[in-house]
């Protein structure tokens, strides 16, 4: 039995309707297996500029700080995404935060729930068995890097840069991990041309080295991309940097089945933060069709990583696949088979998993 302080920060677009329901099942949790969570909740993103004009407010950071975890929505409004001049973005506050709390690693857990075998463009028997655990570097990279423009603003540059440090905490976390799975790490970057990804290379080889149980590979991001899709089962752990872990996991998500499913532990130096991966949806927004599992999933990995809740953390995926193996759906992952009477909408698929924990 233990007490916990959970921050919700549901930010923008679908992140209040999901991240909802994330926390009813943290609820249930803490009920079912006799803990206290006690939450609070803070601003971020579009939502925190409107307030306060500050995508990430001070308040929020000592907030998070002073949490055990941080249950997370997501964050972006398209009143930007086609506004380039604008020069506070709601993006920001999601770096910055990665930034301040040293959330340097990025577990993107794809795994494709058996029911959901057919809800994926991907062949079936291509699919079937496909289990990968992406670690994403998540504080270095193209992403905080000097940026800017020269010429009298005609010219335009993003920094990549990453330091030996960097590197190699990140992949000590995914040998570390790979030694709990199928022992296979495939590191991911650019190093025929690229030179942050030569030093990438470098030192995953050395860090490789005192893991000699564990088989590791190199592919360029290019293969890599191509070889998701044509045998995603040879993967185990791949271990990649900021912005190429962004683009892969994305197109990993359709291993999954819908970017919907897919869940994420951002980890580092303090508190821990979990979202989906999926990001505001605003065209969805309001419609009460968003798929609340990839945030219910997300809290099953709080539990486990930041709670170490192992148990707790089972209950949760273990209720979310009796869930799929009733029948029931939200509309991103209903196919031709799944009656009309299963097609549910976000709060009523967060009801039905309470139901089976
Ligand atoms: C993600 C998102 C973010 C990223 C955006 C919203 C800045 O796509 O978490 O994958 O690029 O990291
Ligand atoms: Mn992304």
């Amino acid at each position: 039995m233990a007490t916990k302080k959970i921050l919700i920060v549901p930010g923008d677009g679908i992140g209040q309707e999901v991240t909802s329901e994330g926390k009813k099942v943290l609820d249930k949790i803490a009920s079912k297996y006799g803990h206290t969570f006690n939450y609070d909740e803070a601003l971020i993103g579009h939502a925190a500029i409107e307030k306060t004009g500050n995508p990430l407010p001070d308040e929020t950071l000592t907030k998070m700080r002073a949490s055990d975890a941080v249950l997370f929505g997501a964050v972006g409004h398209p009143k930007y995404d086609n506004d380039p001049t604008a020069k506070v973005r709601p993006e920001q506050g999601l770096l910055k935060m990665r930034k301040e709390l040293g959330l340097y690693a990025n577990l993107r857990p794809i795994k494709l729930f058996d029911e959901l075998l057919e809800a994926s463009s991907i062949k079936p028997e291509i699919l079937r068995g496909a289990d990968i655990l992406f670690f994403r570097e998540l504080t270095g990279d193209i992403y905080f890097g000097e940026k800017g423009r020269k010429n009298n603003g005609d010219t335009a540059y993003d920094n990549a840069e990453y330091s030996r440090f960097e590197v190699e905490r990140i992949a000590r976390k995914a040998f570390d991990s790979a030694r709990t799975r199928r022992k296979k790490v495939c590191s991911v970057d650019k190093a025929n041309v690229l030179e942050t990804s030569r030093l990438w290379r470098e030192v995953v080889q050395k860090v490789a080295a005192g893991y000699p149980d564990v088989e590791v590979e190199h592919q360029f991001v290019d293969a890599a991309a191509m070889m998701l899709i044509k045998d995603p089962r040879r993967f185990d752990v791949v271990v990649t940097a900021n912005l190429f872990g962004d683009i892969l996991t994305d197109e990993a998500s359709q291993i999954a089945g819908s970017m919907g499913m897919l869940a994420s532990a951002s980890i580092g130096d303090g508190t821990g933060v979990y979202e989906p991966i999926h990001g505001s949806a605003h065209d969805i927004t309001g419609k009460g069709v968003a798929n609340p599992l990839a945030s219910i999933l997300s809290a099953a990995l709080l539990l486990d990583i930041s709670f170490g809740m192992k148990k707790e953390s089972d209950a949760v995926i273990n209720a979310v696949d009796k869930v799929l193996k009733e029948g029931y759906r939200t509309k991103d992952i209903a196919d031709a088979r799944t009656a009309s009477d299963n097609v549910l909408n976000t709060s009523a698929m967060g009801e039905t998993v309470l139901k089976f924990i």
